[in-house]
């Protein structure tokens, strides 16, 4: 490896090796057939390649270089140079680099046509979650069954496809946030209830506890709900009522929600060490669905503040809350959660170890460490910005989490980071794990 934070510099096609890191400027993505535009020289194929393109030179980034290019050639005799018979162009080379490159375009186009399905089918649940608590919370029992099934679909979605992959929406929806948070809460939870071992029963109570968790806060002034400055302390006993109030409205419908639906409601901010309300209980009093939902509710209220810009990155939320609150969850559900998320939940803008920059959409559970990340490329229009997987590049990798205010206006505006991380899963994505 090469100096740390040494400049970049041009160099000739001539005197590259294997090992050096390049970038080519002056191709547009569309007119050269590599991935990307900046790598790692990997063989003398590749070397011979560029030189069939007829690019003469190439910016050398020593930071991410194995070795340095090799010294400029002396001045050669020009005209002996030009009686030299050329090698044939190897074309086969550049024709396997398009082939890739086209199969790789066309791959794309059926994950963005995925993403645009479960976009809708998101917008879909939400209009359905935001009906069944309306109807609710103003004393109508009449979307109960529809909640069950919802919940159903989504707890049996969850058990029959353990590779289900969690997908970052780009929101066009105007719904409550209320809505977007139940459903946020409830999705998350299934994922880590799923993978906690839960059956199918216990997945359904988890499924509709986290929908509910909330439902108290219909009987609470909006005007305490949505104040942006500090609630004063009989507001914030009202506030505190709420998973009272939620637990009296699912009691009017004792037969159709389970115990551990209401408690799930009436625990919901209790915390392991004891320090939670209403009833301070301890870790060993508290359920283990609430413990689920407890999690993934502090998890989605860091990421989706009432001022958006106080809000946390998904990176910035997971790890404050293993370093910071870990006394407050069961840590071994915890880890369980970081581990389905990645380190790099899907929301994360990051940077890849060949100095793209991009940001994570979605993780799979069976391979948390290699997500899809929508790279910024300012030679591709973002509306046909590349998705990579980083389970098929097997060269690339994450190399940190980059926070969204320290990005350039133009990145900024090209990967737009979401105002509101709300995740929703793809039902007709299979992922196979990284060789
Ligand atoms: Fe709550």
């Amino acid at each position: 490896m090469t100096k740390p934070n040494a400049p970049e510099y041009v160099v000739s096609v001539d005197q590259l090796r294997v090992g050096v890191f390049i970038r080519i400027e002056g191709f547009s993505w569309f007119t050269h057939p590599f991935v990307f535009r900046s790598f790692k020289l990997k063989s003398q194929e590749q070397i011979q390649t560029i030189k069939d393109l007829g690019i003469s030179q190439v910016i050398c980034i020593p930071e991410r270089s194995d070795v340095l290019p090799l010294r400029p050639e002396k001045q050669v005799d020009k005209a002996a140079e030009s009686a030299k018979p050329t090698p044939p162009k190897q074309t086969t080379a550049i024709d396997r680099l398009w082939q890739i490159k086209r199969e790789r375009a066309a791959r794309l186009k059926q994950k963005k046509e995925r993403i645009v399905k479960c976009e809708q089918q998101y917008t879909t649940s939400l209009k359905q979650v935001s009906s069944i608590m309306k109807g609710i919370a103003s004393g109508s029992f009449q979307e109960v069954p529809q909640a069950i099934n919802f919940v159903k679909e989504l707890s049996e979605f969850f058990l029959a496809d353990m590779e289900s992959t969690l997908h970052l929406m780009n929101l066009t929806a105007t719904e409550e946030r209320v809505y977007f948070h139940s459903l946020n809460v409830a999705v998350l939870s299934l994922m880590l209830g799923r993978e906690a071992g839960l059956g199918l029963e216990e997945m359904n109570s988890l499924g509709i506890g986290a929908l509910f968790h909330d439902i108290g806060k219909s009987k609470i002034e909006k005007k305490i709900l949505l104040k942006r400055t500090a609630l004063t302390k009989p507001e914030m006993a009202i506030l505190f009522m709420h998973p009272k109030f939620g637990m009296e409205i699912l009691q009017k419908q004792k037969s159709v929600f389970p115990k551990a639906v209401s408690e799930i409601v009436y625990q919901h901010h209790e915390l392991c060490n004891g320090k939670g309300y209403p009833e301070k209980l301890t870790a060993e009093k508290i359920s283990r669905l609430t413990k689920i939902v407890s999690i993934v509710n502090t998890y989605d209220n860091h990421c989706n503040k009432l001022e958006a810009q106080e809000s946390l990155t998904p990176y910035q939320a997971l790890s404050f809350m293993f370093t910071q609150e870990k006394q407050w969850f069961d840590l071994n559900l915890l880890t369980v959660f970081i581990r389905c998320l990645g380190v790099y939940p899907p929301g994360s803008i990051v940077a890849l170890n060949n100095g793209a920059i991009g940001l994570v959409i979605s993780v799979n559970a069976v391979d948390p460490l290699y997500p899809s990340v929508l790279i910024y490329d300012p030679d591709i229009p973002k509306e046909e910005a590349i998705i990579v997987d980083l389970k098929e590049e097997t060269d690339l990798k994450v190399e940190k989490s980059v926070r969204p205010a320290k990005l350039p206006e133009q990145i900024f505006n090209y990967l737009s980071p979401r105002q509101r991380i709300t995740y929703y899963v793809d039902p007709t994505e299979k992922s196979k794990k990284r060789p």
